[in-house]
């Protein structure tokens, strides 16, 4: 028998520097008002100098443990989804899992740029639905500011730094998990990459610049996979899931960009007022970006017991991933899991 599988709990943690588009127009060549008016973005966090994205993912992951009521010891998993880790070796999931203790909990990584949140949320459900695991620490955190060329004013002025962490385990039937939609197209890989750094151009490869060690983007050709991506995944989750546009309480879209937000939401035909944005706050957060919604979402109390939530992520490979909850059906099963 399968076990129904849901997200138990979500928290999430974002560094306390804030980098505003005014602060960008000094040494930048753009404005406050393009960069609103393309993207609805106002402002992002930057990580200190002592942070990395293993310290930004151990704080989100202190947190849901709290917020749940678990200790680090109860966990069998931890998954974190990051394109920028601390160093190509070790994952950080490891790091994360030293950092709490979580001495019965296997470790790895998601490396699928901004869908990898999507992704590591469907691995972390995979898990508990086939009783591999009980209890999955899923965690999406990025430093994208480290990996910025600034003097590339259509990409840096995009991102932003933060994690969020959910915890993914059994709950009631008819909640959790309904359906969901992962798919890539690996054709589109040139335009968003990281060149150099790693095993085809490594540190020393001739000619290198160290333009070649940051994010370098197609902002045109990823606008239009984006809006087309995002909108198709979401509705092929939800056509899966046999729910309609009616039905959906609260989308929850990786926080790229408001107007393919608004695009997506279009296709799927979900009204603005159940569509959830917090890009103006953070840019895009990459693997944070899917928690730190669905964290804010709830502690705005945007969501109740029995809504339908659909989560859907796009980003670099190129590649895409949309998941359908029915959110709740938990408290009896955590408070079971903390006494076993
Ligand atoms: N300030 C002022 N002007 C700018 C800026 C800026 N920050 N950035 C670009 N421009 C200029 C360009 O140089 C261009 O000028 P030109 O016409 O003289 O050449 C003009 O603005 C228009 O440029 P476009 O690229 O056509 O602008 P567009 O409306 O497409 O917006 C943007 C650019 C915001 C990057 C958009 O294409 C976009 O959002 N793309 C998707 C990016 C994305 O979501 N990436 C994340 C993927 S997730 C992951 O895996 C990491």
């Amino acid at each position: 028998m399968t076990t129904n599988v849901g997200i138990l709990e979500v928290a999430h943690y974002v560094p306390d520097r804030v980098l505003t588009n005014k602060e960008l127009e000094q040494t930048l060549d753009t404005t406050d008002e393009w960069i609103r008016s393309r993207t609805g973005i106002e402002e992002r966090r930057v990580a200190s100098d002592t942070e990395t994205t293993a310290t930004l993912a151990t704080v989100a992951s202190r947190r849901v443990l709290e917020k749940a009521g678990l200790s680090a010891e109860n966990l069998d998993l931890i998954i974190v989804a990051t394109m920028t880790p601390d160093s190509v070796l070790p994952a950080i999931a490891c790091r994360v899992q030293a950092a709490l203790g979580a001495k019965n909990a296997g470790a790895f990584d998601v490396s699928i740029a901004c869908s990898g949140y999507a992704y590591a949320l469907s691995m972390g459900c995979s898990y508990v639905k086939s009783g591999m695991a009980r209890r999955v620490l899923v965690v999406g955190a990025d430093v994208m500011t480290r990996v910025m060329d600034w003097t590339q004013r259509g990409t840096c002025v995009l991102f932003g730094d933060g994690a969020g962490a959910c915890i993914v385990g059994p709950v009631e039937e008819g909640f959790g998990l309904l359906a969901q939609d992962l798919g890539a197209d690996g054709s589109g890989a040139l335009h968003l990459q990281i060149p150099a750094g790693a095993g085809a151009k490594p540190h020393g490869s001739k000619g290198l610049t160290s333009q070649d060690f940051t994010l370098q983007m197609n902002g045109r050709e990823v606008f239009r996979f984006a809006v087309q991506a995002m909108g198709n995944a979401a509705v092929a989750a939800a056509e899966k899931a046999g729910i309609t546009a009616d039905e959906i309480d609260l989308f929850i879209p990786h926080q790229a960009n408001n107007r393919i937000i608004e695009a997506a939401a279009k296709r799927l035909g979900v009204p603005t007022e159940r569509v959830f944005v917090n890009v103006q706050k953070y840019g895009n957060t990459s693997c944070a970006s899917i928690p730190l919604a669905l964290s804010e979402a709830v502690e705005q109390n945007r969501i109740k017991p029995g809504d339908t939530l659909v989560l859907v992520g796009f980003g670099g490979g190129l590649a895409w991933g949309a998941l359908v909850f029915k959110w709740g059906g938990f408290e009896e099963k955590i408070s079971k899991m903390t006494a076993a």
